[in-house]
């Protein structure tokens, strides 16, 4: 580990350790440190260098398991063994890590810091002067690592760019930057200081856990080391050992949490505006999508449906007798989700602000006096989300909210966003007692604010909160889902968003998505065309734009426009049983829903740099046309299976580039060869049509294939699944030429879900014989069908 720079001078000579459960506390001569074995795979490196004790936003309830790890003596230093890693640890702190056949996997870099040389003549000194032009920054906690020829980088949250970050530098501040984002910008509104490494197949996760500002550079200064960095702080960081991206990833989540369970409605389609601003619109909108036929579950109230942008109120001209306007959506099966925002209007007399003002809830100046910026109300204040009581008193403020009807909350601007200049760094908070600089928690506001939000919620309604947030920091999965801010109507935009949604889901953050047909700048009716085919398989699935740009709803251009949007929003209405099933599987293993194709083919080298293609879930490929007018695109297939074009049936055999055509109403998809995906019956909302059986598409192919699938089941909205209220089916598809055997098994039955029937239908059947748990079946019209299902004792 290099060397601490906070007073200059190193950690220094190794003289001692000591092992307490699973920690090792290492003197030097200038330091100690303590090494946690949180398991055999993951082990923390923690240096108090800013503060004795953790102040740790993401990591809440990590409980070591016991872990069986051995200590020695080598020469220079000591070496740390668990069942899969062997950690050398040296003077300095320096740490080698290796995996049990004894790969290195992760080394310190033993040389200085040797950045490229920016050359600047004094034209562009004067004409640059306060940009960032420097690459010489100081930093307090900096921790190089050796760079391999052959390493790919991914991860890092919300990033422009590319998926794999090699030569990059990026900055975590959270930052409200309205510019057209692109790929120089070095930081955007979320921080997630998680990294993953892979060097020759094998991967590991680095989570620097550390909220001031951070630096993670990925070889852009030189590529023989990569680094994280800190401007203040403790050094606290996790290695993360894979060799699998799905296990770095799993392990990641451990550490900070799971993405819980979603309401089942929250996977349906979302339309927003700024502003749908009166209720004549807004029920007008509400109207189209049930005469069009077109689906859709929730309409959002951006920030004009406030009284003069005072939080928690409305305005009750434009939105009189709102209570009965929801009622009415409800009725019409639209859930309303409003906007609320940190910033509190300054205004004697507004309730939320006298309260919080007597109770001292607002961040203040280092004087202590209560601290002004500007955001939308005009002279606002900022709650002190650090605060318990805060967060309690804003959490139950959120009940003025679902006492009238809303179903989900919008946190907006929480980086935190000011108009007047950013806050200045020792702008105070309480963090329950401790004051802590903005300096310190400028990265966690919004992720503090989605937590208030979340208890808030879930106390008022007893169901699994929705939220929508903009800031975030690593952790916040647990509490909120995201979007990815005002990105701009753009080609360039929308090619940028599937990067960016990898990486995110690569980052905890599983249940995210972007504004569809683009926020900022005039959508066109091709660009929405293509953006709806990518929004069909996002976790999140809103169109949103701003005030001023033309409208984008489904119906806004033409009608093929609108044969398109409602082709694939009804194809998303389809998948939605599918997509909660992997909603399910994130929860317990954090796998993120839309997913670079290297998740799951590790092993083809092939899939590393894909930027144009993602998997959703397990069984589905896409590889959406992100280019105005293609008329056809080229297609990478990982090896290892046969893949099934989704329209055509086609087979493919992977491991090959395929030319695809794509007409406008064409988005190429392929589903793995012999695999299964749950579908729905076709329904305006969630929960429109209570079906009385399940149904499983079975895309067979002409290759030997043998699959499993899961399908859950549940109330789709309390939590009463984690007592154990919900059911598995268990399905086994084993296909070779001649016959398909299926095995049906219900591992779980705890919840009555009315399902009478299973439904199978089988694409490529052709001459096939099926059986199903050893009784053969008729097929007809390639499908078929099971009674009995529950009471028929085999299954259970
Ligand atoms: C911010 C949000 C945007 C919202 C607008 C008005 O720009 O990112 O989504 O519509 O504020 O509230």
């Amino acid at each position: 580990m290099e060397k601490c720079k906070r007073d200059k001078e190193g950690f220094g000579k190794l003289l001692n350790y000591e092992v307490e459960n699973n920690v090792i506390s290492i003197e030097f001569n200038n330091k100690k440190v303590f090494v946690n074995v949180v398991n055999s795979h993951i082990i923390n490196f923690f240096a108090p260098l800013f503060r004795e004790e953790r102040n740790s936003k993401a990591v809440e309830n990590l409980k070591d398991s016991h872990c069986d790890f051995e200590i020695e003596n080598i020469a220079d230093g000591i070496q740390l063994l668990t069942e899969k890693l062997t950690v050398r640890i040296y003077d300095e702190f320096k740490v080698d890590i290796y995996d049990k056949k004894g790969t290195l996997l992760c080394a310190d870099y033993r040389g200085e810091k040797d950045p490229f040389i920016r050359r600047k003549g004094d034209f562009m000194l004067a004409e640059a002067e306060g940009h960032a032009l420097n690459n010489d920054e100081e930093f307090k906690v900096y921790v190089s690592k050796q760079m391999e020829e052959d390493m790919f980088f991914y991860g890092l949250g919300e990033r422009s760019g590319h998926l794999n970050k090699r030569g990059y530098h990026y900055v975590n501040w959270n930052t409200d930057n309205p510019a057209p984002h692109g790929e120089t910008f070095d930081r955007l509104y979320k921080s997630i200081p998680f990294l993953i490494g892979l060097n020759k197949g094998n991967a590991f996760g680095i989570f620097f856990d550390n909220h001031f500002e951070t630096h993670f550079d990925m070889g852009r200064d030189n590529s023989k080391y990569y680094y994280f960095a800190g401007v203040d702080g403790n050094l606290d960081y996790y290695f993360i050992y894979g060799p699998s991206v799905k296990n770095v990833v799993e392990g990641y989540t451990k550490i900070t949490g799971n993405m819980p369970l979603p309401q089942m409605w929250t996977l349906g389609y979302q339309q927003c505006r700024w502003s749908y601003d009166n209720k004549a619109r807004l029920m007008e909108i509400a109207n189209n999508f049930r005469e069009k036929g077109i689906p859709c579950d929730t309409l959002y109230l951006d920030i004009d449906y406030m009284d003069g942008y005072r939080v928690f109120t409305w305005n009750n001209e434009r939105f009189n007798n709102l209570e009965e306007m929801i009622k009415k959506l409800n009725s019409m099966g639209f859930k309303v989700v409003t906007i609320i925002d940190p910033g509190v209007k300054v205004d004697k007399g507004y309730k939320i602000y006298d309260d919080g003002l007597k109770n001292g809830y607002f961040a203040t100046d280092n004087q202590g006096i209560v601290y002004r910026n500007e955001v939308w109300p005009g002279d606002s204040v900022y709650p002190d989300f650090l605060n318990s009581e805060v967060r309690k008193w804003w959490g139950e403020n959120q009940r003025i909210m679902t006492e009238a009807g809303v179903s989900g909350i919008w946190n907006d601007m929480n980086e935190p966003a000011s108009f007047k200049g950013p806050l200045p760094d020792d702008v105070m908070f309480d963090n329950d007692g401790i004051p802590v600089t903005h300096k310190e928690v400028h990265n966690v506001y919004g992720h503090m604010m989605a937590k208030a939000t979340y208890e808030g919620l879930k106390k008022a309604t007893g169901k699994r909160p929705f939220i929508v947030t903009r800031a975030c920091y690593a952790g916040t999965q647990k509490y909120s889902t995201i979007w990815t801010g005002d990105n701009q109507s753009t080609w360039e935009h929308l090619r940028m968003s599937i990067p960016m949604l990898m990486n995110l889901g690569l980052s905890g953050m599983a249940f995210c998505g972007t504004d569809v047909g683009g926020f900022g700048h005039d959508c066109s009716a091709e660009l929405l065309s293509r953006w709806v085919q990518v929004g069909t398989f996002t976790p999140l699935f809103r169109n949103h734009s701003a005030m001023g740009t033309r409208d984008q709803e489904p119906w806004a251009f033409d009608e093929s426009t609108e044969e398109i949007n409602k082709k694939y929003i009804k194809l998303r209405y389809k998948l939605i049983p599918y997509i909660y099933d992997s909603m399910w599987n994130c929860s317990k293993n954090g796998a993120p829903i839309i997913r670079p194709l290297l998740f799951n083919y590790q092993n083809d080298k092939n899939t590393y740099e894909i930027n144009d293609e993602f998997l959703c879930g397990e069984n589905i490929l896409v590889a959406p046309v992100v280019e105005q007018g293609a008329k056809a695109r080229m297609i990478y297939l990982p090896e290892g299976e046969t893949w099934v074009d989704y329209w055509t049936k086609e087979e493919y055999r992977g491991g090959q580039y395929i030319i695809r055509e794509t007409p406008l109403d064409i988005c190429p998809i392929f589903i793995k060869g012999g695999s299964i995906i749950s579908v729905a019956e076709e329904q305006n909302y969630i929960g429109e049509k209570n079906s009385n059986k399940l149904t499983f598409e079975v895309f067979l192919c002409n290759e030997e294939t043998e699959t499993k699938y899961h399908h859950f089941t549940d109330d789709g909205e309390s939590f009463k699944y984690q007592a154990g209220e919900f059911n598995n089916y268990k399905i086994k598809v084993i296909n070779n030429n001649n016959k398909v055997e299926i095995k049906v098994k219900i591992i779980d039955y705890e919840y009555d879900d009315k399902f009478t029937h299973i439904e199978f239908i089988f694409n490529n059947i052709n001459e096939r014989a099926v059986t199903i748990n050893g009784e053969a079946i008729e097929i007809i019209d390639g499908k078929a069908i099971i009674p009995n299902l529950v009471s028929n004792k085999e299954f259970v």
